[in-house]
C-alpha cells in the first residue's frame, strides 16, 4: 500500500456529522480522508449527506419559496401591496432549490480542498484489521484501498418504510420525492405529523395542493410542549393543513395516477382516503448499508443503530461514530456537534456534547423551537417549576412584521429560577432560540434574561417579557 492512502482518520459518511468531523481532525493536524457515496444527478460527488442534499437544505428552500408565494397572495394586500397575475412557477422553484443545494455541495469540496481533507467518492466499507489500525476499500466512482489508525463512521439514516408501501418516490413518496414533485398535487396525503410531515404538508400547501397528514398518536406533536402544540395545531389547522389524530392505517394500494389509503380514524370508523400523491414520513433508520462492519465485528444494536458509548466510541478500538447512525435526536447540528467532540477527543482532547441544550426548530409558519424541559416533563419528574408566557400579539416588532401568531414560554426551578426550558411558536422562533440556548449552557437563570437589555423594537423583546413574566411582571402585557 502507498504511503498516500494511509491515513491518521479516515470518516466514512460526508454529512454533517463526517465533513465537520474531517475538517476538525484536519484542523487538529491529522492526515484525514473523508469518503461520501452520493452523487447528484450527473454522477459528480455531492457531499454534505441527507441535510445538503434532500433534507435540511432543500426543505428550507422550498419553505422559503413557498412562503413568498403564500404572502404575495394572502399577506400583501395588508400591507397595502396589490399582486395581480400571481403564478406559481413551479419549475423555477425547484430549480432554485437545486442550484443551493449545489452550491453547498460546492462549498464542502473547497472546505475539504481548504483543510487538505482527502475527499473520495464512493463508497467505504471495513476490509478488516490492519497493523495500525482498519482497512477501508472505497468502491465506486472511485476505486481505493486505504489505512487508518481511527475511523469515524457517520453513514447517517434512510427514510423509514411502510410495510406495504414501498416508496416509488412517483406516486408514494419519501422526503426524496416530496422535495421534488414536478406539478403541485390537487390532493396531498401525508402519513405522519412529526417534523418533515408538518414542513413539506405546509410546503405544498402553499401552493396550492389541499393536504391530509394521518397520524398515529392520539397526540399532536408529543415530544413538544403540550401550551405550543395545542398552539401551533390550532394555527396549522386554520391554515388548511387537515390533521388527523388517532389514525390507524390499513392498505395502501396504488391506482395508475393515485393512492388510496385505508385506514381507521380516531373513533375506529374505517375511512379511505385518495390522493394523487403520498408522502411517508413515519421516522428513519441508521443505515449501515454497504459498512461490512461485520469485518470488523462493529456492534449494531436491535434497531440498527451502531453501539456508542456517551462519547462516541464503539465496540472497537479507534472506531468511532457520530450523527443519525447513533442512538440520540437525528438532527444536523447534534451530528456536528458529534463530529468535532470526536476528532478533538482522537487528539487526546475533551470534547463535549451538552445533550440537554441541543435545540429543535420545525420550520413551519409560525415556526417552533425549543430547548430543554418541556412543562409535561418537569411535572413527570416532579420538578417544582415556575412558568411565564407572553404572546407575539403583544410585541410591536411582529404587528410590524405582521405575523403576531404564538408566544414564547418560559420555565425556571422554583427554588433556584435557573432556566429549564424555553419554548417557542412563532415568526423566526429558530432564531430566537439561540438566546436560550446560550442561557441554558451558562446556567442562567429567567432573572439574567430579563435583566439584560434587548434591542427595541425587536422580536426577542418577548424573549425577555416571557422571561420577565415567570417571575409575574410583564411590562407589555
Ligand atoms: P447524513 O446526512 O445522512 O449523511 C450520511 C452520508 O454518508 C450520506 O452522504 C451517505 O451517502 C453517506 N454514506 C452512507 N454510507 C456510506 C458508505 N458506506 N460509504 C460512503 N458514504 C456513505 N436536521 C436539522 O438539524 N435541521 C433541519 O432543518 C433538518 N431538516 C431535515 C429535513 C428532511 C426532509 C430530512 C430527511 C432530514 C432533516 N434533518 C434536519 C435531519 C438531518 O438531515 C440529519 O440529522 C443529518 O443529515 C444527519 O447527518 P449525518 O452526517 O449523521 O448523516
Ligand atoms: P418524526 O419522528 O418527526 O415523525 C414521525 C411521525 O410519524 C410521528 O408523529 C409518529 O407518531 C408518526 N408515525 C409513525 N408511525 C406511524 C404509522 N404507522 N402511521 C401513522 N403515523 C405514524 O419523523 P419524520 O417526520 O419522518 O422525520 C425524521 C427525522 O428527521 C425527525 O425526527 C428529525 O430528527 C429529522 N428532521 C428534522 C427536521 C428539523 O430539524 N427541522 C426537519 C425534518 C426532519
Amino acid at each position: 500500500m502507498s504511503n498516500e492512502n494511509q491515513f491518521d482518520v479516515v470518516v466514512i459518511g460526508g454529512g454533517p456529522g463526517g465533513y465537520i468531523a474531517a475538517i476538525r481532525a484536519a484542523q487538529l493536524g491529522f492526515k484525514t480522508a473523508c469518503i461520501d457515496a452520493w452523487s447528484n444527478a450527473a454522477g459528480k460527488p455531492a457531499p454534505g449527506g441527507t441535510c445538503t442534499n434532500v433534507g435540511c437544505i432543500p426543505s428550507k428552500a422550498l419553505l422559503q419559496s413557498s412562503e413568498h408565494f403564500e404572502h404575495a397572495g394572502h399577506a400583501f394586500a395588508e400591507h397595502g401591496i396589490n399582486v395581480s397575475g400571481l403564478e406559481l412557477n413551479l419549475p423555477q422553484m425547484l430549480k432554485r432549490k437545486d442550484t443551493i443545494v449545489k452550491q453547498n455541495n460546492d462549498g464542502i469540496l473547497f472546505l475539504f480542498k481548504k483543510n487538505k481533507v482527502s475527499f473520495f467518492h464512493g463508497l467505504g466499507s471495513f476490509g478488516g484489521k490492519a497493523d495500525e489500525g482498519y482497512t477501508i476499500n472505497v468502491t465506486g466512482p472511485t476505486t481505493a484501498t486505504l489505512t487508518a489508525k481511527n475511523v469515524i463512521v457517520a453513514t447517517g439514516s434512510n427514510a423509514r418504510q411502510l410495510p406495504g408501501a414501498e416508496f416509488d418516490e412517483k406516486l408514494i413518496l419519501s422526503n426524496e420525492g416530496a422535495l421534488a414533485i414536478e406539478a403541485v398535487p390537487g390532493k396531498l396525503g401525508v402519513i405522519g405529523a412529526g417534523v418533515i410531515g408538518l414542513e413539506m404538508g405546509s410546503v405544498w400547501r402553499r401552493v396550492g395542493a389541499d393536504v391530509t397528514v394521518l397520524e398515529g398518536l392520539p397526540t399532536f406533536l408529543g415530544a413538544v410542549d403540550e401550551q405550543i402544540a395545542k398552539e401551533a395545531h390550532k394555527l396549522f389547522t386554520k391554515q388548511g393543513l387537515k390533521i388527523n389524530l388517532g389514525c390507524k392505517i390499513g392498505a395502501i394500494t396504488k391506482g395508475e395516477n393515485n393512492v388510496s389509503v385505508a385506514y381507521a380514524d380516531s373513533t375506529g370508523a374505517e375511512q379511505t382516503a385518495t390522493f394523487d400523491r403520498l408522502i411517508i414520513s413515519i421516522g428513519r433508520v441508521p443505515n449501515t448499508n454497504g459498512l461490512n462492519g461485520e469485518a470488523v465485528g462493529l456492534q449494531l444494536d436491535e434497531r440498527g443503530f451502531v453501539v456508542v458509548d456517551d462519547e462516541c466510541r464503539t465496540s472497537l478500538p479507534g472506531v468511532w461514530a457520530v450523527g443519525d447512525v447513533v442512538r440520540g435526536p437525528m438532527l444536523a447540528h447534534k451530528a456536528e456537534e458529534e463530529g468535532v467532540a470526536v476528532a478533538e477527543r482522537i487528539a487526546g482532547q475533551h470534547g463535549h456534547v451538552n445533550f440537554n441544550t441541543i435545540p429543535w426548530v420545525i420550520y413551519t409558519s409560525p415556526e417552533i423551537a425549543w430547548v430543554g424541559k418541556t412543562e409535561q416533563q418537569l411535572k413527570a419528574e416532579g420538578v417544582a417549576y415556575k412558568a411565564g408566557t407572553f404572546p407575539f400579539m403583544a410585541n410591536g416588532r411582529a404587528r410590524a412584521l405582521g405575523d403576531t401568531s404564538g408566544m414564547v414560554k418560559f420555565l425556571a426551578d422554583a427554588t433556584t429560577d435557573e432556566i429549564l426550558g424555553v419554548h417557542i411558536v412563532g415568526p423566526v422562533a429558530s432564531e430566537l432560540i439561540s438566546e436560550a440556548v446560550v442561557a441554558m449552557e451558562f446556567k442562567a437563570s429567567s432573572e439574567d434574561i430579563a435583566r439584560i437589555c434587548h434591542a427595541h423594537p425587536s422580536l426577542s423583546e418577548a424573549v425577555k417579557e416571557a422571561a420577565l413574566a415567570v417571575d409575574k411582571r410583564s411590562l407589555n402585557f
